[in-house]
């Protein structure tokens, strides 16, 4: 038997900084259920460590943050977006203070820190768990909220669309999502007239990421599947300082380290230990941006056969760096590394997702009543590489924008029809559960092996023959067995391994954070990668 749907005015897939911010926005007006897959700070939200990029010091400008963003970005960014959110920035940063987050403060001012590419400082944070007090502060205020439910453990399987309606139309309008609950184990209906995906990264498709266990690209294989174009899936960021630790595989070493004057060094016991690498590939040495940084690094690896490079900031004073790193400091510590005495082991790892779901000024997505915001977009603020601390920023924005046009244009939306309950009655339990792992493992593995840092046509060719394998087993698993999490979970990371090899495929140059050896130059003309449903 089917559960009756349940009924909102809007419906948000991602609990982060985009979703919450929406959320408030509409919560004056609207009745908003906030959905999330597990425990509602399990984004990548309550993990960022460095910041939130904004013009507010004398002497800096939103010219010279814009031009920061397009170098990064390798000309591939959309000025216009560029400007609106660099722009909206001091405002966003007043209404999260507004909410509470104890930022850092220096005399009258908040503190600035600096990281890799930008020209000032302009990262304010709470120390190095910036995140986190963002994340308490907003998931704070949604709570105390009448008008918004907050529903943990229900992980989106896919989009409502008209088609799911029972009387069929074919204008493609997006009503809520179909869920599986994870405490009752059945699927259930979330309807509202307006949808926004604010679902996070897809980062959890390689084999080493900093993001966390829940980034798999849901809300960018459901807009797929549902027929949203997504863009720009190449650009996968690698963060250059992951720590590296046999036990700890995604601790981040926040870019603020490198701001402050921590340098890139050989290990000992290779020719020429020791030595400060950085200045060797870029006038800008560590604070150069990531792209250049995390390729430099994996260069240095392969060439001596390393296991990693040192990152030191043991030269400054040790109060400095516990002052302004208390939380890695103590991470640290735990493993028997003293970071204001030694250097920290540290390797490359995915970290962001740039492309996404292609979204407009106002969130919108292609189909009616759908809206996207933060890091599942592609909204042509991060071009070919992302800008230090300018995704958190995104997500503030565009959770607003898209509110504004949900409020502003409510009366345009229809009210939900009928929709159809999930059918359970041609599938079974699973007997063989393990599968699901071992295709994990296997597509995090060869998407690290062949669609990492440096790329081939042939190893690009490799990785796209497997997802064909996997995605026939996993097609055929998925059509027989009853749904859990895991599975909802791997059908997504194949669409997001399928949509980033073949954007890569497709773009025929070397341009940011998409570097293969067989186009090493740009083309003279920055084009998005575009697929079409
Ligand atoms: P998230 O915060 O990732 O939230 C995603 C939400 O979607 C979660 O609630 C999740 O449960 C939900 N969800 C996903 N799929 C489903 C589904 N199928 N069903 C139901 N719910 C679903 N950026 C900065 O600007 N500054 C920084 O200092 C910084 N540091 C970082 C450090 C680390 C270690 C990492 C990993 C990232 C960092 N970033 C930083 C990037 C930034 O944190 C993220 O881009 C940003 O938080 C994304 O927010 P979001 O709201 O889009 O998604
Ligand atoms: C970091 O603290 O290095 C992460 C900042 C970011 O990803 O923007």
């Amino acid at each position: 038997m089917a559960s009756t749907p349940q009924l909102f005015d809007v419906v948000i897939v991602g609990s982060g900084a985009a979703g919450l911010t929406a959320a408030l926005s509409l919560a004056p007006r609207f009745r908003v259920a906030v959905i999330a897959k597990a425990g509602l700070s399990e984004g990548s939200t309550a993990w960022a460590q460095g910041g939130i990029a904004a013009v507010l010091e004398e002497g800096d400008t939103f010219e010279s943050h814009v031009e920061d963003t397009m170098i990064a970005g390798a000309g591939l960014n959309n000025r216009d977006t560029v400007e609106f959110v660099i722009g909206s920035a001091p405002g966003a940063i007043d209404r999260l203070v507004a909410l509470g987050v104890p930022f850092n403060v220096e005399g009258n001012a908040l503190h600035l820190t600096r990281e890799g590419g930008h020209s000032h400082r302009r990262i304010v944070h709470v120390d190095d768990a910036t995140g986190h007090a963002v994340q308490v502060a907003l998931e704070a205020a949604a709570a105390a909220h009448p008008n918004i439910t907050l529903i943990p453990d229900m992980v989106a399987i896919d989009l409502i669309t008209s088609r799911h309606g029972e009387r069929y139309s074919g204008d493609g309008h997006v009503w809520g999502i179909y869920a599986h609950n994870r405490r009752t184990r059945r699927v259930e209906a979330i309807t509202g007239r307006a949808t926004i995906l604010a679902t996070g990264g897809a980062g959890r498709a390689y084999l080493y990421s900093t993001a966390p266990r829940g980034a798999t690209g849901d809300g960018i294989a459901m807009a797929w599947r549902a027929g949203c174009r997504i863009s720009n899936m190449e650009m996968m960021q690698f963060h250059p300082t992951c720590l590296w630790n046999l036990e700890v595989k995604n601790f981040l070493i926040t870019e603020a380290v490198r701001g402050e004057g921590g340098q890139l060094k050989l290990p000992p016991g290779v020719p020429n230990g020791g030595h400060r690498f950085m200045p060797d590939f870029d006038a800008r040495a560590e604070l150069a941006p990531r792209d250049i940084v995390a390729r430099a690094i994996d260069h240095e690896i392969k060439r001596l056969g390393l296991d990693y490079v040192h990152l030191d900031i043991s030269h400054m004073p040790a109060d400095f760096v516990r002052g302004h790193f208390p939380t890695i400091h103590e991470k640290l510590l735990s493993l028997g590394i003293d970071m204001t005495k030694e250097p920290i082991p540290v390797v490359p790892a995915q970290h962001y997702t740039c492309g996404g779901i292609l979204v407009d000024r106002d969130g919108r997505t292609d189909l009616p009543g759908l809206y996207a915001a933060g890091e599942c977009t592609q909204s042509g603020l991060h071009g070919a590489n992302r800008l230090a601390s300018n995704s958190l920023l995104e997500c503030f924005v565009y959770g607003e924008a898209a509110a504004a046009h949900i409020t502003a244009h409510w009366d345009e939306l229809p009210p939900v029809p009928p929709v159809r309950g999930w059918d359970e009655s041609r599938v079974s339990d699973s007997d063989e559960e393990v599968i699901v792992q071992h295709n994990w493992r296997e597509i995090r593995r060869f998407m690290w092996d062949y669609v990492g840092i440096v790329r081939t046509t042939k190893r690009l060719e490799r990785a796209e023959h497997r997802i064909r394998l996997l995605r026939r087993e996993v097609e055929d698993y998925y059509g027989n067995f009853r749904v859990t999490p895991d599975l909802i979970e791997l059908r997504n990371l194949i669409e997001v391994a399928d949509l980033i090899v073949r954007s890569a495929l497709k773009r025929k140059e070397s341009r940011g954070l998409h570097y293969t050896l067989d186009y090493p130059r740009a083309l003279a003309r920055a084009e998005d990668t575009v697929l079409l449903p």
